[in-house]
């Protein structure tokens, strides 16, 4: 068996590890990473698209934001379209902030580049990845890789491998408790090589359910359907999705839309999930590993960012002052503020997707949504959440 030694071993190569890799790199702070899937796998992966302005502060302040300031597009608004009309929320000017389109397979391209710049330790395709004695005080994870046993000894272990992942399975029950809910619906999304038609997303409500016009880039576009969760991908060929997608966003959209042959299509289903706590002895859980929100809000990604940024801070203020109050900050710090992205997520998808059988539903949808256009605090209320919650604000006692 193969012995190495780092101080915090993290679990997961998606955006939540290779951050947190970045952020404790800077702080002086040596990390290894294991990845069950290979570099090129990782990458493949079509996941979101929007980010905060406390997502963009951070991934400054890990110095990986160069790209994304030259090529990602900063967006001042946002549409909800709803019985044929589209009303702007207008972010800026309600709250001074905007958000920025920029994929997430770029965002965790710039972080791969920086960590091999910086010549840190990345082992993926690692098999059969284990956490040892994480309640004790000498935590280990073992691996298979290239044929051999490996053992990483360390101080603490981060897990960032998503809802999947070993880590939280790794807790018995009885020492976690978990909320959830789980929606009666789907989102197919389609990525498309052609200009987008709209120059802000567009998230419809129609009596048809829900869609959203998004985007990648100035010649990319992508978009979701809610789908049923029995649909599989074959169902749907190219020009079904963009006939019910034209449908769904209204005259107006569906006019300008070109039916480009899909380079990307999936299901994904909707979930809300919290487990509590993050903290187990010298494990942490980080990212989709700790939480999942249904996509509605674009909250999934931003919140695995201001839970690795908490998650930095509380190692690098325990290397430096010696003491454990930073790491029992970690969890109640970082659940308080995913509880409120959790309720912004459940509230977007409750306001915009089709519920179908539920008369009463439908009618306090349809309040929520007309409040929604004719009230500024409605209106303040959604972009505050939707552009991110500060992280100390947000994490306040
Ligand atoms: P992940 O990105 O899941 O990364 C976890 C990593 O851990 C993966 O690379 C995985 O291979 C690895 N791993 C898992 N198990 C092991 C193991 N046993 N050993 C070693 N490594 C392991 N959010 C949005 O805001 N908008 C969207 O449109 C959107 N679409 C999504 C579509 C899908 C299909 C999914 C799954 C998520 C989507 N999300 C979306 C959510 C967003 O992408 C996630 O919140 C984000 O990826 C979380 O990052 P993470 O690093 O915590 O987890
Ligand atoms: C995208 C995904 C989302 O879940 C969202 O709310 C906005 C945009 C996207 O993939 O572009």
């Amino acid at each position: 068996m193969a012995r190495t030694r780092t101080q915090v071993a993290i679990v997961g190569a998606g955006p939540a590890g290779l951050l947190l890799g970045q952020l404790l790199h800077r702080a002086g702070i040596d990390a290894t990473i294991l990845e069950r899937r290979s570099a090129e796998y990782v990458l493949g992966r079509i996941r979101a698209g929007v980010l905060e302005q406390g997502t963009v502060d951070v991934l400054e302040q890990a110095g990986v934001a160069a790209r994304l300031h030259a090529e990602g597009l900063v967006h001042e608004g946002v549409e909800i379209g709803f019985e044929g009309r589209r009303h702007r929320i207008a972010l800026k000017s309600l709250v001074g902030k905007a958000v920025t389109v920029y994929g997430q397979t770029e965002m965790t391209r710039d972080l791969m580049e920086a960590r091999a710049a910086c010549g840190a330790r990345t082992v993926y395709e690692a098999g059969d990845v284990a956490l040892h004695d994480w309640a004790g005080s000498h935590p280990r994870v073992t691996f298979r890789h290239g044929g051999e046993s490996h053992e990483i000894d360390c101080d603490f272990i981060a897990g960032c491998d998503g809802y999947h992942g070993v880590s939280r399975a790794s807790v018995p029950l009885e020492r976690r408790q978990e909320f959830s809910r789980e929606y009666p619906f789907g989102w197919l999304g389609v990525l498309a090589d052609v200009p987008p038609p709209w120059s802000e997303l567009i998230y419809a409500n129609s009596a048809r359910g829900f869609a959203l016009a998004s985007l990648r880039s100035p010649t990319r576009v992508r978009c979701y359907v809610q789908c049923s969760l029995q649909d599989k991908v074959e169902q749907w060929s190219d020009a079904r999705f963009w006939d019910e997608f034209r449908r769904r966003m209204g005259e107006e959209v569906a006019d300008l839309v070109t039916l480009a042959p899909s380079i990307e299509k999936s299901i994904a289903p909707l979930r809300s999930y919290v487990v509590e706590p993050l903290r187990f002895g010298r494990l942490f859980l980080a990212g989709d590993a700790a939480h999942i929100v249904p996509p509605t809000g674009a909250k999934g990604l931003n919140l695995a960012v201001s839970d690795v940024y908490y998650l930095h801070e509380a190692l690098r203020d325990h290397y430096r002052e010696g003491t454990e109050r930073p790491l029992d900050e970690y969890s109640p710090r970082c659940l308080r503020r995913i509880w409120k992205a959790e309720r912004f997520s459940w509230w977007m998808t409750r306001q915009l997707h089709l519920f179908p059988g539920d008369a009463f539903a439908l009618r306090m949808q349809r309040t929520e949504l007309e409040y929604l256009f004719d009230s500024h605090a409605a209106q303040f209320s959604m972009a505050e959440n939707y552009v991110g919650l500060p992280f100390d604000e947000a994490a306040r006692a």
